[in-house]
């Protein structure tokens, strides 16, 4: 199912509310997650695991949407080599000022854009990944992201995606409401406790093909074909 790039309206709330918020975070957010990753074995770590889960390959054109300050996109730029190409997409003009400023690599850029209309053809990307980002909008936007990512990601392309998740144990669900109402935003409270992540994603014309969860299922990765 290929939705029309035409009926993705921009969600205002989103698009409007977290650029000011990221453009403010911008300057720390990689202190910030170096810190928050030491109890988990370190950033490099954290994120490799999520770089595995795609499995770059030499020559493949990577979308990482939400980069933020970048360090993913460079990371997967690693692994597609020269032939390849990452592009990371942003709405916060500073997360990519800070991503520019990481090293010359000629082959990954970084765009200026919103996730809800992604200025690239159809069947461009053979992968797509976003990382923590799809908390930060709400559910229109969401939607409206996810049906971009399904058009511009070739057929049988891979999405995949990594962002809180709703723990079993009432416990760590009790401790972890806590701390997301006292650090995120209600769309991170609407998306991890009253959304269903799953459904959207395949309302959004994809396939679901693998789910993990980890840190104490706090976290999830989904993996998805267009
Ligand atoms: C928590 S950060 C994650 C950054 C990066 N992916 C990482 O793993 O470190 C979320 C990022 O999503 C971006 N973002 C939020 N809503 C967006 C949207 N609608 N379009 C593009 N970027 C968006 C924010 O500007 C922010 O840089």
């Amino acid at each position: 199912m290929r939705t029309l790039r035409k009926e993705a309206t921009v969600d205002k709330k989103t698009s409007g509310y977290y650029r000011e918020e990221c453009n403010n975070i911008a300057g720390f957010y990689d202190m910030g997650i170096k810190l928050l990753c030491l109890p988990v074995g370190g950033e490099k770590k954290f994120r490799k695991r999520f770089v595995d889960s795609i499995s770059p390959r030499k020559g493949e054109r990577v979308l990482d949407v939400c980069c933020g300050t970048g360090t993913l996109s460079i990371m997967v730029a690693e692994k597609v080599g020269l032939q390849g190409m990452v592009v990371g997409v942003d709405l916060s003009p500073t997360m990519i000022e800070v991503a520019k400023q990481k090293g010359n690599h000629s082959n990954v850029e970084f765009v200026l854009a919103t996730a809800e209309l992604l200025p690239f053809k159809e069947n461009t990307f053979n992968k797509i990944l976003c990382s923590f980002g799809l908390h930060e909008m709400t559910k229109a936007g969401r939607r409206n992201a996810l049906r971009e990512m399904h058009i511009v990601l070739k057929k049988n392309g891979r999405l995949n995606i990594n962002d809180g998740n709703l723990p079993k144990n009432p416990f760590v669900r009790f401790i972890y409401k806590t701390a997301l109402t006292a650090v995120e935003e209600e769309t991170a409270y609407n998306l991890i406790f009253k959304g269903n992540l799953w459904r959207e994603i395949r309302e959004s014309g994809f396939k679901i093909t693998e789910h993990k969860t980890y840190f104490l299922d706090v976290l999830q990765m989904i993996s998805a074909r267009a």
